[in-house]
């Protein structure tokens, strides 16, 4: 399933095989290495460096932290710990724990940059953010005694956003707290970064007190209506698909690799012909809408994402679209009988959901379609408000890189934050 790889890869070979105008420029850039002049160092830059130096480069604190979690996976936790020097005095800051989507990293609130990234607003305003990283990510590519890129072995990789939610999460937040010195912290997701908090607070309720107040950006669970293509395609197979990949060795889904990089620097630069394509696969997979959609930074975006998920994390998005419900992994009747003493995996118990919850959602969110939304927010256990976002056709993937992603979205989040500090 390596899509987005062998699109662009088909790409270059069209292009350079059909002797475009674009050919000898392509070859250049790929002999050379060399980009247009046209495009800025910057993007070019922040496109290669990992989190901690593209941070530092923008003169901001960093630190990367590692948390074990209970089955022996090695996450990498970020935190940016204060703001640029005006904002760096001493002082009690509330915690703010930012959890990324599916196929992202904690790459994806920094990607917009400094004044537009919501991990750098959040730490300009005082707070001491801290990033995750799911399993299996580009950060979290590690465990005590298994191998990611073992060959006709998937042990690793035998993990949904059930496991994220049930085990990453608490490891993580525990490690946040008690590093922080803190009781309790905020905690804001997007997409994914949504669903396995429900999973977290409805398996282990006692969570629930460890969290301020919670933010779903483009919150997910019910996936009735859904209207992403790909996922939509997925749903029918969505039963057998995990088990096939296991059977022929393929655990991991679109792992980041230095094609994407070398893809988004070649095709996704401004003035390159092939720029609507990278657009395209972004849309496809997410949703973003043409008034909010930043192409200049594409190259910056495929440089961090995809960043790596389990073959069993679009299973189980499959499952909950086939299935109109939100349940824990179907691993079969058999299997299911042995794990939950059930032939069909239990719901999880949104009723248990007691931590304040607050809802960022828009109109026209393929992946978080507004019935779902409305489904989720009545039966959370402490529901305090869902905030429609001001642009009616602002989509997925505009809640992390819209142009306007700050004043119609973030600043009313930090709003809200202050509010139940
Ligand atoms: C688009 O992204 C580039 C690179 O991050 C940035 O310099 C530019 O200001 C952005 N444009 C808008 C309209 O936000
Ligand atoms: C939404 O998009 C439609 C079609 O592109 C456009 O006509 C309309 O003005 C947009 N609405 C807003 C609020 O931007």
């Amino acid at each position: 399933m390596k899509m987005l790889g062998i699109v662009l890869l088909s790409c270059v070979a069209v292009v350079a095989g059909g002797r475009s105008p674009h050919a000898d420029y392509i070859e250049k850039l790929i002999k050379t290495n060399a980009f247009g002049a046209r495009v800025s160092d910057n993007i070019i830059e922040d496109a290669t460096l990992d989190l901690p130096d593209l941070v530092r480069k923008y003169n901001y604190p960093f630190e990367e932290h590692f948390v074990t979690t209970e089955d022996g996976y090695i996450l990498g936790v970020h935190r940016i710990p204060h703001g640029r020097s005006s904002n760096n005095i001493p002082g009690e800051r509330p915690v703010v724990f930012l959890m990324h989507g599916l196929l992202s990293s904690s790459a994806e609130h920094v990607i917009p940059g400094p004044g537009s990234g919501l991990a750098y607003l959040l730490a300009d305003e005082g707070y001491d953010v801290w990033m995750g990283n799911a399993r299996g990510t580009y950060y979290s590519r590690r465990h005590l005694n298994l191998n990611p890129d073992a060959l006709f072995n998937v042990d690793f990789w035998q993990f949904s956003f059930d496991e994220i939610g049930n085990k990453d999460l608490p490891a993580m937040i525990d490690y946040v707290l008690m590093h922080a010195g803190k009781s309790a912290l905020h905690y804001i997701g997007f997409s994914q970064g949504t669903t396995v908090f429900f999973v977290m607070c409805s398996l282990q309720p006692q969570y629930n007190d460890k969290i301020i107040s919670m933010h779903a950006l483009a919150p997910v669970a019910y996936m009735a209506y859904n209207k992403s293509p790909i996922f939509l395609a997925l749903a029918p197979v969505s039963k057998e698909i995990a088990n096939i990949a296991s059977q022929i060795g393929i655990g991991e889904f679109l792992p980041n690799r230095e094609i994407y990089t070398w893809a988004g620097q070649a095709l996704c630069m401004d003035g390159m012909i092939l720029q609507p394509i990278c657009s395209s696969i972004l849309f496809l997979i997410g949703g973003w809408n043409e008034d909010q959609h930043n192409a200049t930074m594409l190259p910056v975006v495929f440089g961090h994402i995809p960043a790596g998920a389990s073959v069993m994390q679009f299973a189980h998005f499959g499952q909950s679209i086939a299935d109109k419900e939100f349940r824990r992994f179907d691993f079969g009747t058999l299997q299911n009988l042995l794990r939950y003493g059930t032939a069909i995996p239990p719901r999880y118990d949104l009723s248990k959901v007691v931590a304040p919850a607050f809802f960022h959602y828009s109109e026209s969110d393929p992946l978080a379609e507004v019935e779902d939304v409305y489904r989720l927010f009545r039966e959370l256990g402490r529901p305090m408000e869902k905030i429609r976002v001001p642009d009616s056709n602002f989509s997925h993937l505009d809640f992390l890189w819209g142009i306007d992603a700050k004043d119609l979205v973030y600043d009313r989040l930090i709003n809200l934050l202050r509010m139940m500090d």
